[in-house]
């Protein structure tokens, strides 16, 4: 799978995050000096930044297994028993979407995070007794969007908590270059600049705008990615030059015309354009968050001066 390939497999191939690599690289060599296995790690933020990457590198650094499951997948106590009785000694399990966990499913994470074991009750009424089974000392990595969507008694069971950030447009238009070498398509400085700079903030993006970018130099140009070729394969991908797809304009509309710039919450924004909540919070509001064409106040969400300007409307507030 391509798409496998262009993962790196170590921390120094692993562009970005710079204080989540220095962070986990001391814990994984302190822990390897001393024998153990790695305290449990959370690892929060947006998607598309790396967190299913980390915890492979995380699991290859170590020298261990890697076992990846999700929340929705574990659907009750037995699945998870089953996964955790299968882990070898020092396993890394990553659970992607923890959040999702349902609590019965949960309430057997904590002993089995804690004393690295199983509590099962066997038997139903008076004669139900509770029997102890042992596990290999796993490391946990659990992975989610936003930590505070996790309850306390989870979060507190981690060791570490990473959060990770969107990345800049220097770090992308490195992850570009050297995918575009896995990937054996040519691509200049600019034109991987031009694919950096739409791919707000976020790798897995840029790998899967690359494809495209590549798709169309090799049918519509000659094979090769340079500015030109990257700008025409863009717009017609129609996603504009800060990255902002036809979703996050919708979202700028809507803030600006319905709610004339707001402050709008969250759950009538959503509702007005037809999008879930979380997915907005989560995956729509970060980049634009960053750069500066919404900020949030108590009251709600509002566009900023930028935004106008970036979709060329004038603000009649001024
Ligand atoms: N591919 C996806 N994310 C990456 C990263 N952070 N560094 C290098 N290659 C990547």
């Amino acid at each position: 799978e391509i798409e496998g390939s262009l993962r790196p497999k170590y921390f120094s191939e692993y562009i970005g995050q710079e204080n989540v690599k220095e962070k986990l690289s001391i814990f994984i060599q302190a822990a390897k000096n001393r024998g153990e296995s790695l305290d449990h790690v959370l690892l929060y933020g947006p998607p598309g930044l790396g967190k299913t990457t980390l915890s492979s590198i995380i699991a290859n650094e170590m020298g261990c297994g890697l076992r990846i499951t999700s929340g929705p997948a574990i659907e009750r106590p037995g699945d998870l028993a089953a996964i955790l009785t299968n882990l070898g000694e020092s396993d890394v399990l990553f659970i992607d979407e923890i959040h999702r966990l349902n609590r019965s499913v949960e309430e057997i994470l904590y002993p089995a995070m804690e004393d690295y074991a199983l509590d099962i009750i066997i038997g139903k009424g008076p004669s139900a007794r509770s029997i102890r089974i042992d596990l290999p000392k796993f490391t946990l990595i659990g992975a989610t969007t936003r930590a505070g969507m996790l309850t306390s008694p989870l979060r507190d069971r981690f060791g570490v908590i990473c959060r990770l950030e969107l990345y800049d447009v220097k770090e992308l238009c490195l992850i570009v270059k050297r995918s575009a070498q896995i990937l054996s398509i040519g691509i200049d400085e600019e034109g991987a600049l031009e694919v950096a700079r739409r791919s707000r903030g976020t790798p897995r993006i840029a790998n899967r705008l690359l494809k495209r970018v590549r798709d169309y130099a090799q049918v519509r140009g000659n094979g090769y990615i340079d500015l030109k070729t990257a700008k025409k394969a863009l717009d017609l991908l129609e996603v504009d030059s800060l990255g902002l797809d036809n979703i996050d304009r919708k979202m700028l509309h809507t803030i600006i015309n319905k709610f004339s710039g707001g402050p709008v919450g969250i759950d009538t924004l959503a509702y007005s354009i037809g999008e879930e909540n979380d997915t907005i919070e989560d995956v729509y509001e970060p980049y634009l968050l960053q750069i500066g064409f919404i900020s949030r106040t108590p009251r709600g969400r509002i566009a900023t001066k930028l935004a106008y300007e970036h979709l060329g409307i004038k603000d009649t507030k001024e």
